[in-house]
């Protein structure tokens, strides 16, 4: 792993889960305990990036060197990252973000009364997919957590979302993926896939840039 990778590049990193407000006291989140893109994050700024890193909300401090936003939502996150377009040569999409919000969020927390109740969900904005369509398009790197089919889920999403490189992660194994310490993956690219073994996020971080500053070099000389 070369200490100047990534010398003089603007890396966004998004990490963590996001929280979709019902009420005043309640949300719809996932498991995402944000140390993946925190450890892309400590990897990056090791490799000589300047890095800003858009967090949701997680219970971790922020690596040294790091310019850190913090949001709850899905909406916030995604204006965060538009917002973030002026001044970024690569984005990466280690985010759990929730493809879905309730509709309303009520005002007031909601009363217990009948047996059962329904919450009206609507879509909420793909935000690597509104990165990778942007006019002011960065070198765009998602990952695809997974619990069936990982492979052939994480390159349908490789192209459904334009990307230039994918992160395949099966998360139906609790010693990978969500809140674990350790991961393994698959980086998927149009035309070629490299496993990862199992390591700490911190050193599949590494490893995982070292991969993704070669491809961006390269697409940078073409
Ligand atoms: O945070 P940890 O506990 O360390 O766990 C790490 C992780 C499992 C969360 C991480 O490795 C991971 O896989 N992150 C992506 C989780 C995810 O939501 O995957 P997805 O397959 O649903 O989404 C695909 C890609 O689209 C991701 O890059 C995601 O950030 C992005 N996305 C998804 C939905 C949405 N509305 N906007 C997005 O940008």
């Amino acid at each position: 792993f070369q200490s100047n990778a990534l010398d003089g590049v603007n890396v966004v990193i998004t990490a963590g889960p996001t929280r979709e407000a019902i009420d005043p006291v309640r949300y719809i989140s996932n498991h995402s305990s944000g140390k993946m893109g925190f450890a892309l994050a400590q990897a990056a700024v090791e490799a000589g990036a300047s890095v800003t890193l858009i967090a949701g909300p997680v219970a971790l401090v922020s690596p040294e060197r790091v310019k850190r936003i913090d949001v709850d939502s899905a909406e916030q996150m995604h204006q965060a990252a538009m917002d973030s377009l002026a001044n970024c040569d690569m984005f990466i999409g280690a985010a759990a973000v929730a493809d879905y919000r309730p509709a309303q969020i009520v005002e007031q927390k909601i009363k217990k009364s009948a047996d059962s109740m329904s919450i009206e969900l609507v879509r909420n904005p793909d935000i690597i997919a509104a990165v990778a369509s942007h006019p002011q398009r960065p070198f765009t790197i998602g990952f695809a957590a997974e619990t069936q089919d990982v492979i052939s889920y994480a390159k349908g999403k490789l192209a459904k979302k334009k990307l230039d490189l994918i992160i395949a992660n099966d998360v139906s194994d609790s010693e990978i993926g969500f809140n674990s310490d350790n991961n393994a993956v698959t980086v998927i690219w149009n035309g070629g896939e490299k496993a990862m073994a199992l390591a700490s996020k911190q050193q599949l971080s590494r490893c995982l840039l070292s991969e993704i500053a070669e491809k961006y070099k390269n697409s940078r000389a073409t």
